[in-house]
Formats: structure tokens, sequence, C-alpha cells
């Protein structure tokens, strides 16, 4: 019989609970205090914790109902332990160390970036190892080659801002609401690639990228045309914008696989829930007949899924977490 496991993820946010028996999703529950947090312009501390107290038990009730599977089946609970905000993840982790206490069964804390990377496993029963994974998050952005289930080399990323982050930046900027990536996304559909960008690194950087010249000099073009009491089309400036941000992260990945030999490609986290740069990579891995497996659009930004999808590669690993394990606001890429 294949595992079957609970995920918890509480970060951010999403208080998100799912179930996935091997690698098959049986349910996949969220509720989000986005639209709380949109009234400040980002996310409280506080109140995305008071939001997840609330939430957890429904949501956790809701899964297993979905998934229609008694708790008492279940083989491990995975949870996300961190990065995250503290207050946000010790509502997730107390939870789900009661929960797998009382049924006597493994915690397994995930690494919520790692759980992003692990998406890609539940979209396609057959993705094995070696592939390259492009990681474009609100934190993180990064090309990494991934050996097996458990071990990545990072062959470049970020030297500033990370590609999530960008698109936030830019959206206030444009004064569009939190969370930033989908407005400038919506807004850039009804506009042209047509107002010039500075190139990225391009060529001179490896597998490296910044976004922080990028970001400046949308901040300077709308500076300056204020000053100058000049109008211009916001549409084309996000569509412009997105254009450079996101071409340089499917041709840097699809680079990786050609150099390393690879021929997969997947990719994880908030910013490849867009559709340019789901077109763009899909464009691309065609061109050079190279496999692409992206994960459901849901499973992008933040979700329990990916978290069971993690916990599953640890629970076969046989990696699981001592009852102690404390909640980390920050994690390096590398930890599991
Ligand atoms: O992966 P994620 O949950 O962040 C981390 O775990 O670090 O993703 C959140 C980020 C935010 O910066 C958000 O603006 C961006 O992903 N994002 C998008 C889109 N949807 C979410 N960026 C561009 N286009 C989108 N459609
Ligand atoms: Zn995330």
């Amino acid at each position: 019989m294949e595992p079957l496991i609970l995920g918890i993820e509480s970060s951010c946010d999403e208080t998100a609970a799912a179930v996935i028996r091997g690698r098959t999703l049986l349910s996949d529950e969220i509720v989000s205090s986005a639209q709380v947090q949109a009234q400040y312009g980002g996310v409280v501390p506080e109140i995305a914790s008071r939001a997840h107290t609330d939430a957890v038990d429904e949501v956790v009730a809701r899964a297993l109902r979905a998934a229609g599977v008694e708790k008492e089946a279940l083989s491990a609970v995975a949870v996300t332990y961190g990065a995250g905000l503290l207050g946000a993840l010790l509502v997730g982790l107390s939870f789900a160390k009661g929960f797998a206490y009382g049924l006597g069964i493994p915690l397994i804390g995930v690494n919520h970036i790692r759980g992003h990377l692990a998406a890609a496993y539940l979209e396609d029963e057959t993705l094995a190892p070696p592939f390259i994974t492009l990681l474009a998050s609100g934190g993180h952005t990064a090309i990494l080659y991934t050996k097996s289930a458990t071990e990545f080399e990072v062959l470049g990323g970020t030297r500033d801002d990370a590609a999530g982050e960008a698109f936030d930046k830019v959206a206030r900027v444009l004064g569009l609401p939190y969370p930033g990536g989908p407005h400038v996304e919506a807004l850039a559909k009804t506009g042209k690639n047509v107002i010039p960008m500075p190139k990225m690194l391009k060529g001179a950087g490896g597998y490296d990228f910044s976004y922080s010249g990028l970001k400046t000099h949308i901040i300077n073009y709308v500076h300056t045309m204020a000053q100058k009491g000049e109008t211009y089309s916001r549409a084309d400036l996000a569509a412009s914008f997105q254009s450079a941000a996101l071409d340089i992260l499917a041709e840097k990945a699809v680079e990786a696989a050609l150099e390393r030999g690879v021929t997969t490609v997947t990719a994880g986290g908030g910013v490849v829930a867009n559709g340019y740069l789901r077109d763009a990579l899909m464009r691309m891995c065609a061109a050079h007949g190279i496999k692409l497996v992206l994960p459901a659009r849901k499973h992008c930004t933040d979700n329990a899924a990916m978290i069971a999808a993690e916990g599953l590669l640890q629970f076969e690993a046989k990696r699981f977490s001592p009852l102690s394990i404390n909640a980390e606001p920050s994690i390096p890429l590398r930890r599991g």
C-alpha cells in the first residue's frame, strides 16, 4: 500500500491541508487571508497567525473528509516548519505535532521552498531525476540541477531581489494591490512589450540573475514621466517589465538542461503561476526537444499538496522529525 500523507501549510497567509496517496492527490484545501491582508498592502503577521488559528482545524478536517480517509489510516503528517512568519508557522507546526503524536505516526518537518520544488512530482507520476528545476518564488530565484529525490546542486541564483519580489515592488510603483504578481500579469495582458528595459546579466552571469537594475529602471521611468508631466501606458510598462523579468528565466533553464545533458525541466514557486512564463518555458523547451513538467497553477502559489509531496520524498528516505522541531523564520535552500 502506498503511503498516505497529510500535508499542512501555514507559513504566510494561506492555511492549507492536503492528502496524497503515493503521488496521487486525494484532496487539496486552502483558506486564504490575502483579501484581508490586501487592505494593508502586505501580510500583517499577527493577522496571519490569528487567521491560521481560526482555520487550521477546519481545513485539516475538510482535507480528510474530501479525501475520504480516516485519520487513523494516515502514514505521516508533513508540515512546513520554515521559512516563513514565525507565529504563522507555529500554528501549523503545533497542530501537526499534536496530530502526529496523537495518532502515533511520524512527523515530517518540510522546508517550504523544497515543497515548491516538489510540486512537479504531483503533476507527472513518471517524473524522475535528474532534471533541471527553475525556482521562482517570492523569496528565491534559482536554477537547480536536481540529482535525486533529496539532493540538488544550485547552478545559479539571484544576486539581489527574487523574481516575485520584483513583481511585488513593481506592482506597488504601478499602484496595483498586494499580492503584486497576478495583478502585474493581468495588466501586462492588455499592453505590449515596447518600452526598452535593461538587459539582465545576459551571457555574463552564468546562471545568476539580478532584478535590482530592472526594478530601479521602472521606478525611474515612472518618476521621470511624472516629473515631465508626460503620460505613458501602464499596461505597456507592465508587459515590458514582465518580458524582461521572465524571458531570461526560461532561457537559462533551457540552457542549463542543454549544458547538463538532461532532457527534463521542471519549475516551482509562485512566479511559475504566471502565464507568460509558462508559455515561454513551453515554447523554448519544445524548440529543444526538452520535456517540461509544470505544476498546476494552484500548486505554484502556496498550497499544502506540495508540502505533502515533499513529505513523501522524506518519508521514502525515512527522514522524520523529532517532536522538538521548532519553527524557523529562515532556512537555507539546501536544508531538508
Ligand atoms: O512561491 P511563493 O509562495 O513565495 C515564496 O514561497 O517565497 O510566491 C509568492 C510570489 C509573490 O511575490 C507573488 O507576487 C508571485 O509569487 N506571484 C506571481 C504570480 N502569482 C504569484 N508573479 C508573477 N505572476 C503571477 N501570476
Ligand atoms: Zn511559497
